[in-house]
């Protein structure tokens, strides 16, 4: 005959139930009218002693009402779910051990900034993020980029219908608006890297709407080209090969001066060329005299350079990804390759 541990047992998998089905069968295990194991149990109380028959009569009657009553609440419970019972219900145990082999971990990109972040804090830089959503003045106009510089088709923005205080608000295009942010609130010397998402109407094998870049900015009482070029060396070799190759050459952005532009070797599409080709990776140059006194800091005292890496081409190449659109599409037979 069914002991105590074995009513006990039902009532934990009564609280246990995950679905009306499965309430319905450990109903049906207990209280069918022919094999029910209280329906048995309470036939039973005819064959034991009757000195006895009262104390397990009452017992077994207690179980009874005790099982019903449990098994009516569950009911209501999975019916509409209370937030307790959803939380002890849907919980997902993340240090839980997959069935598989298989073992999530981050994305290239979030893996890529962190790795960047390493790098850049043993040169001694400090970490800084700021708004996707922007306003002209830091985007554009004290990175002297007035309104109707050219400079400003060079990155096709998306603009935000709505205005705040500070005037027209857009996706921001760059991480530089991160340059005159940090300048503002932090007094030289001072050397920072800010990754971040930025925007812009582009799509294709290498350029997509939404992209990661991250900033950089040191500024000092003698900084040089030369400690720029050191940096950025630096940074590529460490990020992608020691033997990386790149080639320095001027570029023009209207808050640096001089301006120049740093392009990778890139094999991605080894099919179409067999020697590759070059990909852009970094802009970069010496901070314009006019962007340092835009942020109140006095360009005769202080100065030094600003960069701007694009991450998803750096990992193009470190990983030779043809097609920056497999980085977004959350197909796993790509994701689970590194
Ligand atoms: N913001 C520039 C771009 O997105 C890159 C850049 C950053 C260039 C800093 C110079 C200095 O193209």
């Amino acid at each position: 005959m069914a002991d105590q541990s074995s009513w006990k047992e039902y009532e934990d998998r009564i609280a246990a139930a995950r679905s009306a089905e499965e309430l319905a069968a450990i109903e049906h295990e207990i209280f069918s009218r022919k094999s029910g194991t209280m329906t048995l149990a309470l036939k039973e109380l005819q064959t034991i002693a009757p000195e006895q028959r009262r104390t397990v009569a009452q017992e077994l009657n207690e179980w009874k009402k005790k099982l019903e009553e449990r098994l009516e609440n569950r009911k209501k419970e999975l019916a509409s779910p209370s937030d307790e019972s959803l939380k002890r219900d849907e919980a997902i145990d993340v240090t839980l051990e997959l069935p598989g082999k298989e073992r999530g971990h981050l994305h290239l990109i979030p893996e890529f900034i962190r790795k960047v972040e390493e790098v850049f804090g043993r040169m001694g830089f400090d970490i800084a993020s700021g708004p996707e959503i922007e306003t002209e003045e830091f985007n554009f106009n004290l990175l002297n980029i007035p309104r109707d510089h050219p400079a400003r088709d060079m990155q096709d923005t998306f603009w935000i219908k709505s205005k705040n205080q500070e005037g027209r608000l857009l996706l921001r295009t760059q991480t530089s608006p991160m340059q005159v942010r940090y300048m503002q609130s932090h007094k030289p010397p001072l050397r920072v890297i800010a990754p971040g998402k930025v925007y812009r109407k582009d799509s294709d094998a290498t350029h997509s709407p939404m992209f990661h870049q991250f900033e950089g900015l040191m500024i000092g009482k003698d900084i040089t080209l030369a400690n720029m070029k050191a940096v950025m060396i630096t940074a590529i070799r460490e990020l992608t090969f020691p033997d990386a190759e790149f080639r320095f050459r001027t570029g023009f952005f209207p808050f640096v001066e001089p301006g120049l532009e740093v392009d990778m070797r890139w094999r991605g599409d080894e099919a179409e060329s067999r020697e590759g080709r070059w990909l852009e990776v970094v802009g970069c140059g010496m901070v314009h005299p006019n962007v340092l006194k835009n942020c109140g800091i006095d360009p005769k005292k202080w100065q030094g350079f600003a960069f701007g890496f694009g991450v998803e081409r750096m990992i193009m190449i470190k990983h030779q990804i043809p097609d920056l659109r497999s980085f977004y599409q959350g197909d796993l037979r790509f994701l689970r390759q590194f």
